[in-house]
């Protein structure tokens, strides 16, 4: 017996359905045995966002045809598993709830033991996954609806050290991407623009970046790119195409520099050998690029870990499941779908709660 654990994970939060398979090893990286993401980006499209009913009943829909693949693509039965992960939050209700009980159901059926896994811990132990990382190490985690520095210090030991006090930075993305008519999701979108923009052209704001510490701004830079859109608009009738380009690498260009200096400030501060990014953000190449200069400037390992698992995937959520349990988890056979989740309960509440449901 090498204490190896075979899980299944689920994830249901926000705006993918996902399964995966993975077995994973005491200390070691995990082997993604499968991973299946079907995403709802064409249902949510013409809305501009995520709209939590539509997601609620996608998830509902969808969340067992993604187990039934993901066993099938790891040629496993239920039979082979050790247990059943999923994310109980936090994150949209409706979509949490689909998760949960589908978890629940397939627990009941099978004996096997359920993990409710929270959604941020998943992505900050990603690169226990990938790379079997040791404790601790500092995690920038940046999604659609996260922004925050964690000091990871064991499976469910987390201490933030700062986040943001508005949107978050995948969240400007979107909304950028919104107001210059680009598609949804924004970031791509607008990474892909920026590559054939000027960043020098428009001259936008850094937010927070003369105040201490670790606390990050985004609303204000999108504010920002309104008003220029609406100035070049007035003045010209509509945007050209070099203008969209220049005012998406202006945006991203603020971003990734507002994220190096306090990822900076965050390293020097959690005292660690390691940084790790990760969600759907880390996914920029700019960005990953300017967070890998501040590691190597401060001597620290950088990791990032693959795009598909940057963003929400369900093997962070089996491989997180896998470890919580090894350290003597309770199954959760009356495991309840958590909507607002602080990783650091420590840390003062986050205020307010972006589109993709509440930040924790
Ligand atoms: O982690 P994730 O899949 O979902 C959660 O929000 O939990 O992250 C999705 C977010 C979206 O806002 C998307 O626009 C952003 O990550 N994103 C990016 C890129 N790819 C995805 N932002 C900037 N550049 C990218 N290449
Ligand atoms: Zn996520």
């Amino acid at each position: 017996m090498d204490g190896a654990l075979t899980f299944l994970g689920i994830e249901t939060s926000c705006d993918d359905t996902a399964a995966a398979v993975v077995r994973s090893v005491p200390g070691g990286p995990g082997a993604i045995l499968s991973s299946v993401v079907l995403g709802q980006a064409a249902l949510h499209a013409a809305f501009g966002g995520v709209v939590p009913e539509i997601a609620a009943r996608a998830h509902a829909e969808k969340a067992d045809l993604a187990v039934e693949a993901a066993l099938a693509q790891a040629g496993t039965g239920l039979g082979a598993l050790d247990g059943i992960a999923v994310t109980s939050g936090p994150g949209l209700i409706g979509g949490l709830l689909a998760g949960v009980m589908l978890a629940r159901g397939l627990a009941a059926a099978t004996g096997l033991p359920v993990i409710g896994v929270n959604h941020l811990a998943a992505h900050a132990l990603t690169p226990r996954l990938t790379e079997g990382l040791a404790f601790p190490y500092l995690v920038l985690l940046v999604s659609g609806g996260h922004a925050q520095f964690l000091r990871a210090q064991g499976t469910s030991a987390f201490a933030r050290l700062g986040g943001t006090i508005d949107d978050a930075p995948g969240e400007a993305f979107d909304k950028v991407a919104k107001l210059l008519g680009l598609p949804q999701p924004g970031g791509p979108s607008v990474e892909a623009e920026a590559a054939k923009g000027d960043p020098a052209r428009f001259a936008l704001p850094r937010p927070l970046l003369d105040r201490p510490g670790c606390e990050l701004s985004f609303s204000g830079l999108k504010t920002a790119v309104l008003r220029a859109r609406d100035g070049l608009v007035a003045a010209q009738g509509g945007l050209t195409e070099a203008d969209r380009a220049d005012l998406c690498a202006a945006f991203q260009a603020a971003v990734a520099e507002v994220l190096a200096e306090k990822t900076r400030r965050a390293l020097a501060a959690a005292g660690t050998g390691a940084l790790a990014v990760a969600g759907g953000v880390a996914a920029n190449g700019t960005i990953r690029a300017a967070l890998q200069a501040v590691a190597e400037a401060a001597g620290a390992r950088f990791l990032a870990p693959p795009l598909a698992l940057c963003t929400d995937n369900g093997a962070m959520v089996a491989f997180a499941g896998a470890e919580r349990w090894r350290e003597g988890a309770q199954s959760g056979d009356d495991l309840a779908a958590r909507p607002r989740w602080p990783l650091d309960a420590a840390s003062p509440a986050m205020l307010g709660g972006g589109k993709k449901g509440a930040k924790a």
